[in-house]
């Protein structure tokens, strides 16, 4: 089978291996459909800590199950399924209280163990989460970033009091949006990026309003358009935010953040508590697919809309190339297999 490896940070190839085999309580996936995300781009270039090579990359797929392990009901070959990367203990402290993202075991497929941008790859079978027929291929590859969004608002619980704001309108921005419209029905949405381009996705994915925040002060130019914000959600995540969040926030406000950033930032206890900011992060997903395919499945969500690319995975140079360069007219990139 071919599969996309990582070999050596910044050198990418497709090589030939052997089909692996399904353990003890796991499935194959024979997988059709894969999303490129920007944690690949960070493992092909040796920013990924946690990344060990040689690695196969990828963590969102899409495919159907065609071998089963022991212990596995063999009825489920066939089944067309997307693939929670997430794999955890199941008995350490956060498994034990519903956070399995954040496993002192964790292995993350296509991170600490090799991914889905294969013809074939094996999980534990409780990984592989079955998708309605009514949800196309392309789209149910696009499960995984949607948990994230899950992720993060099932923490925040928006709602219809909130006026929400977006930093980065990039796919993780994107998603959230979508989230926060379709799923959550917030008050308004605003969001914030340096692209005119992305800008007009954000609005195209649901924000109320855009601002340009590349030539302006944003702490004054939502002064004067009146508004406070009760929900920040950061998605650029650069460290220079969290601290003008809690500027902007109005009091009672939530701030999630989601970057993996190891910069310092600088907080003022003052600016926390005065105001009675609830800040909350969020990594992965903890079992939030099956939310996100009944999102998927009710209309809720667009997916379609963020996939702006598809290629071959033979093609996947080029495919990584505009991914990473390409910012104003890319947003979701698939590989098929
Ligand atoms: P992206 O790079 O495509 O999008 C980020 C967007 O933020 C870009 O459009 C950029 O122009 C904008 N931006 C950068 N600095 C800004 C600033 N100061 N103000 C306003 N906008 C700014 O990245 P993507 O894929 O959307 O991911 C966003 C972030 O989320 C990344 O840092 C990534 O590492 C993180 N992430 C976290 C996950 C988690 O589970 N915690 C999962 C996936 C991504
Ligand atoms: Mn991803
Ligand atoms: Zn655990």
């Amino acid at each position: 089978m071919k599969s996309v490896m990582v070999q050596q940070p910044d050198k990418l190839v497709i090589e030939d291996r052997p089909v692996p085999q399904p353990l003890q309580g796991e499935v194959r996936i024979r997988v059709s459909s894969a999303g490129i995300c920007g944690s690949d781009v960070h493992i092909y270039h040796g920013h990924n800590p946690f990344a060990k090579y040689p690695r196969v990359i990828g963590h969102e797929f899409f495919g159907h199950i065609d071998a089963t392990g022991e212990g596995v009901d063999p009825s489920r070959i066939g089944e067309r399924v997307v693939g929670d990367p997430v794999v955890s203990c199941g008995h350490c402290y956060p498994c034990s209280v519903g956070r399995p993202n954040v496993c002192t075991e964790l292995e993350v497929i296509g991170v600490h163990r090799d991914g889905g941008f294969s013809e074939y790859l094996t999980l534990p079978a409780k990984n592989a989460h079955q998708v309605p027929d009514s949800i196309p291929d392309s789209e149910a590859t696009m499960v995984e970033p949607f948990t994230i969004a899950a992720n993060i608002c099932n923490q925040m619980d928006p709602g219809p009091l909130d006026v929400a704001l977006v930093y980065g309108a990039g796919p993780m921005g994107l998603t959230s949006i979508q989230a926060l419209r379709g799923v959550y029905g917030v008050k308004e949405i605003i969001a914030v990026d340096r692209i005119d381009e992305r800008l007009a996705m954000a609005t195209a994915n649901g924000a109320d309003q855009v601002i340009n925040n590349s030539n302006l002060d944003l702490a004054s130019e939502l002064k004067d358009r009146g508004i406070r914000p009760t929900l920040i959600i950061d998605a650029a995540c650069h460290p220079a935010i969290l601290p003008e969040a809690i500027g902007l926030a109005s009091p009672a406000a939530r701030i999630g953040i989601m970057g993996f950033s190891a910069d310092p930032c600088v907080l003022s206890q003052q600016a926390i508590t005065s105001k009675e900011i609830t800040i909350y992060s969020s990594r992965l997903n903890s079992n939030r697919f099956p939310q996100v395919i009944d999102w998927m499945t009710n209309h809720k969500i667009h997916p379609k809309k963020l996939i702006t690319h598809q290629f071959a995975y033979a093609q996947v140079l080029d495919a990584m190339e505009i991914f990473e360069k390409d910012q104003k007219q890319c947003c979701k990139v698939l590989l098929k297999f």
